[in-house]
């Protein structure tokens, strides 16, 4: 149906934009979907909790969803349509249960996919790939749009379009509360006390800023200094280090940084919260993610 419904956009001579999504949508979801609409002529939109790239079996069931609510404000933000589907839908040559699958069956999601994300969520870039892969090819967008909050992720999507030959990956800034935490679905898990944990994440990855901004380029000195910061949290901490957006390495880079990108896992509770920041933004062209301090819009 997506597929048709694409071809005939295409047929006449429109564009197509995609915005993928795992439902669950908030205004960071909205602000892909309005530049989607103001840079290509029909926006689509999937919804889609994609069980492909969850390790934990009990974090896939509990991801939010609400298919209805999505609708509502999708329809408000200007986009054309949007569609969800199956697992044996979207695959249909391959086992309807994930648990079935052999390595062959997934994408290769490159070498973005080393380190960090893909270190302590083994499989998650092979899942996201694999899915991505598919709703390019049921699409042909000519323009697909991401969050730069999924940092990683951005990297890894980006390689893969360029190894399929489209579409144009368009990378959106993370959008904040006014608190400074980042926008995201998994947001709604949070309790009072988690949601205040959660807090610690921007506020390191702001002090990082601060630093850059003094003049630091040794990766362990924002690694120190984050780590200081998200340690007077109850976060329980998976990484806080930096990479150099331009050459991506899994390992921490070597000194002196030319540019670079501070990046934080960390779990409040049982919620697992990403969050990132390109420090040398605002210094260069066209940095990727927020360059606004909290409490400021970034809208
Ligand atoms: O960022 C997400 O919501 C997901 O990883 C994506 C890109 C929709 C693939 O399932």
């Amino acid at each position: 149906m997506a597929q048709l419904w694409c071809a005939d956009q295409h047929a006449r001579g429109l564009r197509v934009g995609l915005v993928p999504t795992m439902g669950a949508l908030h205004e960071g979801h909205v602000s892909l979907v309005k530049r989607a609409a103001a840079e290509t002529d029909r926006v689509c939109v999937s919804l889609f909790v994609n069980p492909l790239q969850f390790g934990e079996a009990q974090d896939f069931e509990r991801y939010p969803r609400d298919f209805t609510a999505d609708c509502d404000l999708l329809a408000e933000a200007g986009a054309h349509m949007a569609f969800t589907g199956s697992l044996d839908q979207f695959f249909p040559d391959r086992p309807g249960q994930v648990s079935e699958w052999e390595p062959s069956d997934f994408e290769d999601p490159g070498p973005f996919a080393e380190g960090l994300e893909g270190a302590f969520r083994p499989g998650h870039f092979e899942g996201v790939a694999t899915i991505v892969r598919r709703l390019f090819e049921v699409c042909l967008p000519e323009r697909a749009y991401f969050g730069a909050k999924d940092y990683q992720q951005t990297l890894v999507v980006r390689d893969l379009a360029r190894r399929m030959g489209y579409p144009e990956v368009v990378v959106c800034p993370t959008l904040r509360e006014a608190s400074g935490l980042a926008r995201s679905s998994r947001n709604e898990l949070l309790n009072p006390e988690e949601r205040s944990a959660g807090l610690f994440l921007s506020r390191a990855l702001y002090a990082a800023r601060g630093l850059w901004m003094l003049g630091e380029r040794d990766p362990m000195a924002f690694e120190a200094l984050m780590g200081s910061v998200l340690g007077q949290s109850p976060l329980e901490v998976e990484y806080a280090t930096v990479r150099d957006p331009k050459a991506w390495t899994p390992g921490r880079p070597i000194p002196p940084l030319r540019q670079a990108v501070a990046l934080i896992a960390a779990r409040a509770g049982s919620v697992r919260l990403i969050d990132n920041m390109e420090l040398d933004a605002g210094e260069g062209p066209a940095g990727a993610a927020s360059r606004s301090l909290p409490g400021e819009s970034d809208r």
